[in-house]
């Protein structure tokens, strides 16, 4: 097949990049190469490599292909309260007219990368597809809005599916330590602490970030009518775990570690233990492959290996995307 793929120089857009090319399909990537200087691993490169902003994209460029993946955005919660308007620009605006575009250039199905962050701070836990969103931030807001101005496209001849993606853990060569599980192993380490920044209560659920990658190809090949328009979680009832757990299971592997409360987010909103229920019965063949130890033991090897992790890289920012992105947001002007 012929794939449109953006955000394939992102921490999940590598993997899946490379999934797809395993797969034999032609890939056509786009993408701005925002982090480039977070690079830690061998990339591969895309049949065609389009260096540009997903705004700019033209129905022509789409002509052809079978799918959208549409990775391609501003990534969290931070980086949305940096520039709220320019998350909206991106992540909204940005994704409805990559929509627009690819029903007029007959792209018939288009997977929207969208987070279970939207359902911020749930009223009650085990938040399912039908659960009451309730976003705490303007990355969450953007990922409702533009689910929202996508599904107005759908139609016979165009498929939207929106991938709910827990939150990521585990290597790529497009690393990012600004997520919960790679930041606490980072820190670990790299400082010999375990810092948790809220109170360790929050829940979460987690994914491997190869494992986000699996989904988007079982979305590919999913018969129509089983997904056509539909929001389904991506990630596992068994991997909602409270952040403290987290911290619990690095501390085990490292003893001789601290574990430090910095208090620094206090009370921390996003509260949110999801059901994936849904993915198992419409997909029941697709299973998650790589839980959560696993995820660890694999950074821990490749944060240790030469060359390793350095605390100057920890502390800089080079692998966090708010950081890097501070330097760059004149690339959107
Ligand atoms: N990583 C997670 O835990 C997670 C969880 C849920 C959902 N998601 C979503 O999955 C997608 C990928 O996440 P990620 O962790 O790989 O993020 P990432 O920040 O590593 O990658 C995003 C990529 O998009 C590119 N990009 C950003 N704006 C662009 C634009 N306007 N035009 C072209 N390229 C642009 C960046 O250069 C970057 O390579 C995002 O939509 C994110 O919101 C991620």
């Amino acid at each position: 097949m012929r794939v449109f793929l953006t955000g394939h120089r992102g921490y999940i857009g590598a993997h899946l990049l490379q999934l797809l090319k395993e797969e034999g399909h032609i890939v056509i990537g786009c993408d701005l190469d925002l982090y480039a200087s977070s690079r830690r691993g061998i990339l591969i490169d895309p049949d065609l490599d389009l260096r540009q902003d997903v705004r700019s994209l033209v129905p022509q460029d789409l002509a052809g292909c079978d799918c959208v993946m549409h990775l391609a955005a501003l990534s969290n919660d931070p980086m949305g309260e940096l520039d709220p308007a320019l998350t909206q620009k991106v992540n909204i605006e940005g994704s409805v007219h990559l929509a627009r575009i690819s029903k007029k250039a007959g792209v018939p199905r288009f997977l929207f990368s969208s987070s279970c962050s939207i359902y911020g701070q749930g009223a009650s836990l085990d938040l399912d597809e039908k659960a009451p969103l309730n976003p705490q931030s303007a990355y969450a807001r953007s990922k409702i809005e533009a689910e929202k101005g996508i599904a107005l496209l759908a139609s016979p001849d165009f498929s939207p599916v929106y991938l709910r993606n827990a939150t990521a853990f585990g290597d790529s060569p497009m690393l990012r330590l600004d997520l919960v599980v790679n930041n606490l192993l980072a820190c670990v380490l790299t400082k010999g602490e375990i810092r948790l920044q809220s109170d360790g209560t929050p829940w979460r659920p987690l994914i491997h970030v190869k494992d986000i990658a699996r989904a988007f190809i079982a979305f590919l090949h999913a018969p129509r009518l089983l997904v056509h328009n539909l929001a389904v979680n991506i990630g596992s009832n068994q991997q909602n775990v409270q952040v403290r757990e987290i911290a619990q299971k690095i501390s085990a592997r490292y003893p001789e570690a601290k574990i430090v409360f910095t208090g620094e987010t206090g009370f921390d909103p996003r509260n949110y233990r999801v059901r994936f229920d849904k993915l198992s019965s419409l997909l029941p063949n697709f299973q998650l492959e790589m839980p959560l130890d696993y995820g660890i033991d694999e950074m821990a090897r490749s944060f240790s290996s030469f060359p390793s992790l350095s605390r100057e890289e920890f502390e800089g920012g080079k692998f966090v995307r708010l950081s890097v992105l501070k330097k760059r947001v004149s690339l959107f002007a």
